[in-house]
This record gives structure tokens, C-alpha cells and sequence, in this order.
């Protein structure tokens, strides 16, 4: 044990090392070089050389071109980093955590009332509270308590895709959002026309275009935002005005329906209602709703697309490798048998199918750039300097797509005596202070929906009139959340069996 003396002395020591350090960084920031990137023109920098198109595969190829973990781009004045390597990213993102947990604050994103969102907020007060609801719901230990909501919502989706098999994109989807308003709320969406699921949609869509780099000039001149409703070019404000309007209602609605539900005492278990609870037991009044509020529409906004692009990846990649979907057959039937459908109870026995999950994750990388953090002071990371403010964004495809990168095998996450290995597929959650809140419970939808599907249907190629298989593209969009672009499969039970146990289960909410 140390004493005292010792304590504050050790204390005094760390703190003297960081102060020279500051001063260091601070003297040398003008002789120490900035990342590498491509070549840039006089004033707009690499603004016309951005990649439009997989931006994370081009950085990919800087950064062996500029033989740097860390390259940048430059834009109007602006830089920007990428991370591209394990090394540099448990670095920055893990061992300096406490500099890198900030995010970038873009004026469109306040202005369209999305200073709400936990992934966009800065690392202040705020965030820890919500990250204290997040923990405390949607940990490893209490993610587990939402697993009948899982289920059950897991039973409509195996109906809907039995009934209606073509429109498995639009079940998979309304499946994504029904789980998230389900756990949030305790809300029921009941169509994909739901009142609600439009308005969030909306909103969501709104806020994707406004984060396209570039996209908004106020984001590059904040004070433009000053300048006259009437001013040509502004149309930016009324973009930011339905936002805002839209973003109000997606918040206010669904609580106030959880509010009303528990004055009636109708209210179904949410974690809405367990934490207004918990803030009138603890006093915390309007503040601590407030905060609350603004954490659930979270739920929805960073749990709802993401889900969906990594579900939809996970039916494509059993499209195109029918030989995986043997094997995973061979474990599920072995388990679980044929007469009744998959349960939580089953996972740790089932670990061909974690490992499809593992992969699917991997291969093609839900949000390939993650979300940009940005450090709180001026830091230098292997003789680069890297200003404080400047936004940085970790090429997670890079990082997992090195060693025979496009196939999809799921035997990279075993052992050679088909157990589980270590690889959790990190990265593709983020990583540090700012990683994603919601992985234990996104990881549980994404392995009930494969292992569930995987034990009833068979998933292959559409056939045209001809009977000739229809040919898959693996084709992503290009923003922040990466999803695939619409593919034709089939979806048929696997046989007798398969069809008695869908006719068993409840008629689908559709
Ligand atoms: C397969 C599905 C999902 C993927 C791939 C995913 C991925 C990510 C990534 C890459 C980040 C950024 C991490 C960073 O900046 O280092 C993130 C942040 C976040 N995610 Fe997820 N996510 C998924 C599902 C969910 C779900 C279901 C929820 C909640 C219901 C959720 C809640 C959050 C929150 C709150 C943040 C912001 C964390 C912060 O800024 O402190 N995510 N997620």
C-alpha cells in the first residue's frame, strides 16, 4: 500500500509529466508535421478528391501509400483524420480515452435539433447520464432482461417472412425498429406506415443528408446560420425547421404515451417507465426527465438502421453461401431439434451460428468510418500533430478487411476444435469512452434472428420465369450507417416440419 506521502507524490509527479508534456506539445506544435494525405489544392484542399463512392476502402489505400496509421484530409482549412490501424486506434481511441471522448459538434446537427442523440452529444454531463441509463439497461448482465421482447418479436418476423417472403426487407426492418420502441416504450409499431416509425424515419433520413461531408455549407461557415430567412441560399433553415419539428414530436410522443400509460396503469414494462420511476425515487425532476427523454430517442435513432443494415447483411451473405447455411442446419438441428424454434438458452451451444454473426459484422462493416470522435486537447501521436477539435474517424473496414477480406467464413471466429475464439469482432462497435451503448443487445438481435431463421427457412437465389437463378449484387450505400442496396432472395420453409412449426406459432402483427 502506498502512504500518503507517497500517494501525493506520485500524483504531483503524473501531474508535472502532463504539463510538460502540454508545454512540449504546445511549443512544438508548429515545427511537428501533420498526418500524410493526398495532395491538396490552395484554399479547398482535397475537397474535390473525397471519395464519394466506399470513401473507407480509398483511405484504406493511403494509408499504405503514405506508409502512415494516421492520414488526412483537408478541406476549406479544415483537416480531418483517419485512423487506419489496431494500433493506432487502441492508442487514441483506448489508452487516451479521456482526450478522445468528445465528439465534433456540426452547427446543421444543432440546428436541426439533434443535439439530443447520445452519439452526437459532447463528452459533458449530460452524456454520463445518459450513458448511465444505457449501462444500466443494456448491459451484458441486464441486456438479458429485454430477451422476451426479442423473442416475441422475433415470432412475428419468422410469420411475416413465411406469409410474405418477398418483402423480407421490409419485415426485417419494421422488426429493427419494432425491438427498439418495444424496449424503449414499451410501443407496439403495428404497420410499416406507423405514425411514429414515419416520423422518426423522416427524421432520420434528414439528419444522414445533413452529415454528408460537404453537403452543408453553414457546417464549414457557422455564421452564415445568421443571415436572413429570406437570403438566397438559406434553404438550409426550413430544412433545419422540419427537422427540428420532426425530431420534437419522435421524442415527445411516444413519452408522453408512456407517461399517460403509467397514470392509467397500463403501462407495459419499458425501460421508459422503470427509469421515470427511478428519477421520481430519486427526486431528480425535470432535469433528470429531460435527460431521459432525450437518451430514449436514442434508442430508436442509434439502434433502429444500424440493426437493420447488419440483419439484411446477414441475409445475403446465407444467400450467396448456401454451404454455410448446411452446416449451421447440421449444429441447430443437433441442439435444438426440429419441434421447436431456438431460445437465448441455446447460444452457448450453438457456435457455428455466433460465428456466422461474428462474420456478418465483419465483412461488411455496419458504419465502417464509426462516428467521429474528437480530441478535448492539442496531442501528437507518433510524431504527428493532431489539433485539438479535429475530427477523427476510425476506418474500421480497413482494420478488419486485411487478410482474405471479401470471403465470408465464419471459421476465422473458431478454434480448430469448433469452439469460439477470443475475436469479438472489436472495432466494429467503436472502441473507448464513446463505443456503442447498445452492442450486448444488438449482438443478441442479430444471433436470435440468424439462429431462428437459419432452424426454419432456406435461403437462396431468386429465379426469374425461366427458372434461372437471378444474380446478387453485394452493393452498399455509401453513409454513415452502410446498408445494402435491395437484392432479390427466396425464402421457403425448409420442409414439413419447418411449415407445422410456423402454422403453430401466432398470426403475424401485419
Ligand atoms: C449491429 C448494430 C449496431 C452497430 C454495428 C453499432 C455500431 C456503433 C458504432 C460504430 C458506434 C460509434 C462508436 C464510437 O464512436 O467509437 C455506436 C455508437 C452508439 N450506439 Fe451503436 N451500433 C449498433 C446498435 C445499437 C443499438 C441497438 C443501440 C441502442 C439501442 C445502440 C446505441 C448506441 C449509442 C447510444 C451510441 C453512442 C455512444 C456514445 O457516443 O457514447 N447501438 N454504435
Amino acid at each position: 500500500m502506498l502512504s500518503i506521502y507517497e500517494l501525493v507524490s506520485v500524483l504531483l509527479c503524473l501531474g508535472l509529466v502532463k504539463a510538460i508534456r502540454d508545454i512540449l506539445i504546445a511549443r512544438e506544435s508548429g515545427r511537428i508535421p501533420s498526418p500524410p494525405g493526398a495532395p491538396r489544392l490552395p484554399i479547398i484542399g482535397n475537397a474535390l478528391t473525397i471519395p464519394k463512392r466506399a470513401p473507407w476502402e480509398v483511405y484504406a489505400t493511403w494509408w499504405q501509400k503514405y506508409n502512415s496509421d494516421l492520414v488526412g484530409i483537408y478541406a476549406f482549412g479544415h483537416l480531418s483524420i483517419i485512423v487506419n490501424t489496431r494500433k493506432a486506434a487502441r492508442e487514441l481511441y483506448e489508452r487516451r480515452s479521456t482526450v478522445y471522448a468528445d465528439r465534433p459538434q456540426l452547427t446543421m446537427i444543432n440546428l436541426m435539433g439533434w443535439d439530443f442523440d447520445t452519439s452526437l452529444i459532447p463528452y459533458n454531463d449530460e452524456w454520463r447520464a445518459h450513458r448511465k441509463i444505457f449501462h444500466h439497461n443494456l448491459n451484458t448482465w441486464n441486456a438479458p432482461a429485454h430477451h422476451p421482447v426479442q423473442l416475441a418479436q422475433t415470432e412475428i418476423l419468422l410469420k411475416s417472412l413465411y406469409t410474405d417472403p418477398h418483402e423480407f426487407e421490409n419485415h426485417l426492418r419494421r422488426y429493427a425498429a419494432s425491438i427498439a420502441l418495444s424496449i424503449a416504450y414499451g410501443y407496439n409499431v403495428d404497420s410499416n406506415t406507423d405514425n411514429i416509425l414515419k416520423i422518426a424515419e423522416e427524421a432520420i433520413d434528414m439528419v444522414s443528408k445533413a452529415l454528408v461531408p460537404g453537403a452543408m455549407a453553414v457546417n464549414a461557415i457557422p455564421a452564415l446560420r445568421y443571415l436572413p430567412d429570406w437570403f438566397p441560399g438559406t434553404g438550409f433553415k426550413q430544412f433545419a425547421k422540419r427537422s427540428m419539428d420532426l425530431v420534437t414530436k419522435m421524442q415527445d410522443m411516444p413519452f408522453a404515451h408512456v407517461k399517460r400509460s403509467m397514470a392509467e396503469g397500463t403501462a407495459s414494462p419499458s425501460v421508459a417507465s422503470s427509469e421515470i420511476e427511478l428519477i421520481n425515487a430519486r427526486g431528480e425532476g425535470e432535469q433528470g426527465e429531460k435527460y431521459l427523454k432525450r437518451a430514449l430517442g436514442t434508442f430508436f435513432t442509434a439502434g433502429a438502421d444500424t440493426t437493420f443494415s447488419a440483419l439484411l447483411t446477414g441475409i445475403l451473405a446465407l444467400v450467396l453461401h448456401p454451404a454455410v447455411q448446411t452446416r449451421a442446419r447440421a449444429e441447430l438441428d443437433q441442439v435444438v431439434g426440429r419441434g421447436r424454434l431456438p431460445t437465448f438458452a441455446d447460444r452457448s451451444l450453438l457456435p457455428y451460428v455466433t460465428a456466422i454473426c461474428r462474420e456478418t459484422l465483419r465483412w461488411h462493416i455496419v458504419s465502417p468510418l464509426t462516428i467521429p470522435h474528437c480530441p478535448t486537447q492539442d496531442d501528437v501521436y507518433d510524431g504527428m500533430f493532431i489539433p485539438k477539435g479535429t475530427p477523427i474517424m476510425m476506418n474500421a473496414w480497413a482494420i478488419l478487411h486485411n487478410h482474405d477480406p471479401d470471403a465470408f467464413k465464419p471459421e476465422r471466429f473458431l478454434t480448430e476444435e469448433g469452439t469460439l475464439n477470443d475475436d469479438e469482432v472489436p472495432f466494429v462497435f467503436g472502441l473507448g469512452r464513446r463505443n456503442c451503448a447498445g452492442m450486448h443487445f444488438a449482438s443478441a438481435t442479430l444471433w436470435i434472428m440468424m439462429a431462428s431463421v437459419l432452424a426454419v427457412f432456406n435461403i437462396s437465389k431468386a429465379r426469374d420465369e425461366q427458372g434461372n437463378d437471378i444474380p446478387v449484387e453485394v452493393a452498399y450505400t455509401d453513409g454513415m450507417v452502410s446498408t445494402s442496396l435491395p437484392f432479390r432472395c427466396s425464402i421457403q420453409p425448409r420442409d414439413h416440419a419447418a411449415e407445422e412449426l410456423m402454422e403453430q406459432i401466432g398470426d403475424a402483427n401485419v
